[in-house]
């Protein structure tokens, strides 16, 4: 691909971007992709020695998603579930062998349908949640920490000084990842896991 291509491809993702952040900025949350240097930062803690299949959600534009094909998973190993059908429909022409599901993160086991009982390797959150109930927040770390095995990451970027998730039940822990200064806005990386006993 040449730089033109290149550029034109990046251009559209923030034209995809924009769009759907003027419908609906609350559940977009962000005011531009994520950078490709914090994708690969989030993407960093995906093991693709441990052949499970690796949980996006919110991809957008997709911009994570490639960060975690980076890593070397396979297409057909990474699920990614997306509110927005435009996304959706996007991600489908960008990512044709990765798992597109559109749908709410919210209500995974019907999201996943036949992959609800899945062990995934890790979680890669780009969800917005600062807008959310805490208690909202929690429900949802937690039942995404039952998706992975024990020790391994939930990762999830937001843009607030503070985790979304404050603190977790004895047995797991919220640990600060990175702070991601070239991203627009900043954002703040946070890991969750269960601790292995
Ligand atoms: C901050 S944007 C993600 C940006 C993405 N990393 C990128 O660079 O394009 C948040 C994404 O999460 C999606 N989203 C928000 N709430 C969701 C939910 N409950 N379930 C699935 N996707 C959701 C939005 O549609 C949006 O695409």
């Amino acid at each position: 691909m040449n730089m033109r291509q290149r550029v034109g491809l990046k251009f559209k993702d923030e034209i995809a971007f924009l769009k759907g952040w003027k419908r609906d900025r609350t559940s977009v949350g962000a005011i531009a992709p994520t950078s490709a240097v914090t994708a690969r930062k989030m993407a960093s803690v995906v093991d693709p020695s441990s052949g499970r299949p690796v949980l996006e959600l919110g991809p957008g534009t997709g911009v994570i998603t490639k960060a975690i094909l980076a890593r070397g998973v396979a297409p057909h190993n990474v699920t990614s579930i997306e509110y927005s059908p435009e996304f959706c429909r996007h991600l489908r022409g960008l990512f044709p062998s990765v798992d597109v599901r559109c749908g709410d993160a919210f209500a995974l086991d019907l999201t996943l349908g036949d992959k609800r009982g899945t062990k995934f390797d890790c979680v890669i959150s780009a969800i917005p949640l600062l807008h959310l109930p805490t208690a909202r927040r929690l429900t949802l770390a937690l039942d995404l920490l039952e998706r992975v095995p024990v020790g391994r990451p939930v990762v999830q970027i937001t843009y607030g000084p503070l985790s979304p998730v404050v603190a977790l039940p004895a047995g797991y822990e919220v640990r600060h990842l990175a702070f991601m200064i070239r991203n627009i806005p900043p954002a703040q990386l946070w890991i969750y896991r269960k601790i292995p006993s």
